[in-house]
């Protein structure tokens, strides 16, 4: 029967009774464990098949289990040093102080789950904490607000709404290789052709300028017309397009710019801010004094998804005022779990002295990736770090003109190999999903200082095992070359 007959005949039938209905899983048996082969058929019937199964095929898919907070365990048995997580992981997995105050919560406080519109102790202690930090190092956003979301793309969202109401009927100025998110307004400021192709036409309009060219940026905002500007939305070291940098002096550069125009700049700390760059926020360390930040990753510690959106009081006011204080909500931004999460998170950056750790183990770490480009010219064209955030850049495994593929492809099978050779040298790694051949280490900010050099060991491993990138290709059986190609072409 056609599934367009079969949904016919259901809708025939009317609603199944509730008798009729019989779970198919209990929670309780999942604290039992679940064989590997009853979740991947899970997985393949209802879930994303094809991205499970493309890990599935390159053998990184898990499920994991962590063994401590840094070290995961594959299917296999085999123990991984926990540096995947794209950057949202600042303590590894269920770090006990952490746990512990969740657990607490949950024992001993009462406090309504989702306080939406009325007072949460919760909320207005992160509000009073976050704004609290970032006046250490931009005095400026003293009496700033903050607006809760539960993803970083939705923190964008809002972001975009308050520049808007700001400053009405403008272009939105981004920049290449951007990552903002994959929402309809985070979308069109992330130009990415494969991501943005079937969506249009989207949100606009946008123009987006090179990352990093002061000149280019004074250029376009005087064709333009700085009049005609509504904001600027920058990531001040761009994560998924490959730990990118820009020049010194051009956030601090076009931050003057935007000031003398009174265009507001939105910084995309969704990645970097919080400790992972070696800073609270990368953009202030980097002379910048934004008019709006954007927060995620970090902010649930690894544990739960939440977002915030932090805006100068007269921004903030001018979308949300008075009676149309609802104009932008949602249902569960400031719910009070992920706010105890957060609030823990932050005072653990804090009290742990994470940020200065993460500045320090960042520069050790990147000294040796540097090495490694040194040693291994073949396999590493380049690496890049900020904090801990680190990036490889892997060398073609194949020349694309003899494969009967796109060069797009053979890129994103390269990083999809050196992840998997990582992985069997026992380090969980993460994809750039803004740029080709990158992949990128974002350990937790706490990583015991053996384990860290236990994790550098093992990138020195991987790359000692396949010295020029082609050996990559050699990483998956014929069987499994097989599955890819099916999955590809
Ligand atoms: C800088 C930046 N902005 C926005 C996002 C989107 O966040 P989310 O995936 O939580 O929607 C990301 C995610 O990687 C990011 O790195």
């Amino acid at each position: 029967m056609s599934a367009l007959a079969a949904r016919d005949e259901t809708l025939s039938a009317g609603p199944a009774p509730a008798a009729r209905l019989r779970l198919p899983v209990a929670s309780d048996d999942l604290f039992d464990g679940v064989d590997r082969a009853t979740t991947f058929a899970r997985e393949q019937a209802h879930g994303n098949r094809d991205l499970m199964g493309l890990v599935d095929i390159l053998g990184i898919g898990g499920p994991f289990r962590a063994v401590s907070p840094w070290e995961i365990e594959d299917e296999e048995g085999r123990h991984l040093i926990h540096a995947g997580g794209y950057a949202a992981v600042p303590f590894g997995e269920g770090y006990p102080p952490l746990v512990r105050t969740v657990e607490r919560y949950l024992a001993e406080a009462r406090d309504m789950g989702l306080p939406q519109s009325s007072l949460s102790a919760w909320r207005a202690a992160l509000e009073e904490n976050l704004v609290a930090i970032l006046a250490s190092v931009a005095p400026s956003h003293a009496r700033s607000r903050v607006f809760f979301s539960n993803s970083g793309a939705e923190a964008i969202e809002a972001a975009v709404k308050f520049v808007r109401s700001f400053r009405p009927g403008g272009t939105l100025i981004n920049f290449t290789r951007a990552y903002h998110g994959k929402t309809a307004a985070a979308l069109a400021l992330t130009p990415n052709e494969e991501y943005q192709a079937p969506f249009r036409p989207l949100f606009g309009p946008v123009q987006t300028l090179p990352y990093g060219d002061l000149d280019a940026f004074e250029t376009a905002l005087r064709e333009l017309g700085p009049d005609r500007v509504t904001a600027v939305i920058v990531e001040p070291i761009q994560g998924e397009g490959g730990v990118i940098r820009p020049p010194a002096g051009f956030l601090k550069g076009m931050g003057e710019l935007c000031r003398r125009h009174g265009i507001p700049v939105v910084a995309d700390e969704i990645q970097t801010g919080l400790g992972r760059t070696g800073h609270w926020f990368a953009s202030v360390a980097d002379g910048l004094d934004p008019d709006v930040i954007t927060l995620a990753k970090t902010l649930g510690g690894g544990m739960v998804p939440v977002a915030a959106t932090i805006a100068r009081e007269e921004i903030f006011q001018k979308m949300l005022p008075g009676v149309e204080s609802k104009r932008h909500s949602n249902t569960f931004g400031g719910a009070t779990l992920p706010m105890v999460v957060a609030l823990r998170s932050l005072e653990l950056i804090h009290e742990e002295g994470l940020v200065a750790k993460a500045r320090r183990d960042g520069e050790a770490g990147l000294a040796r990736l540097r090495e490694l480009a040194e040693r291994f010219p073949d396999l590493i064209v380049d690496v890049r770090g900020a904090g801990m955030l680190f990036a490889l850049q892997i060398r073609a495994v194949a020349p694309s003109r003899f494969l009967p593929v796109d060069a797009e492809l053979v890129d994103q099978v390269g990083a999809a190999l050196a992840l998997r050779a990582l992985h069997l040298t026992g380090v969980h790694g993460c994809y750039s999903i803004n740029a080709q051949r990158v992949v990128r280490l974002t350990p937790p900010l706490n990583l015991p200082e053996n384990l860290r050099d236990t994790l550098f060991d093992r990138v020195a491993a991987t790359a000692a095992a396949y010295p020029q990138s082609w050996r990559l290709l050699g990483t998956m059986s014929p069987a499994r070359w097989v599955r890819l190609a099916r999955l590809a072409l």
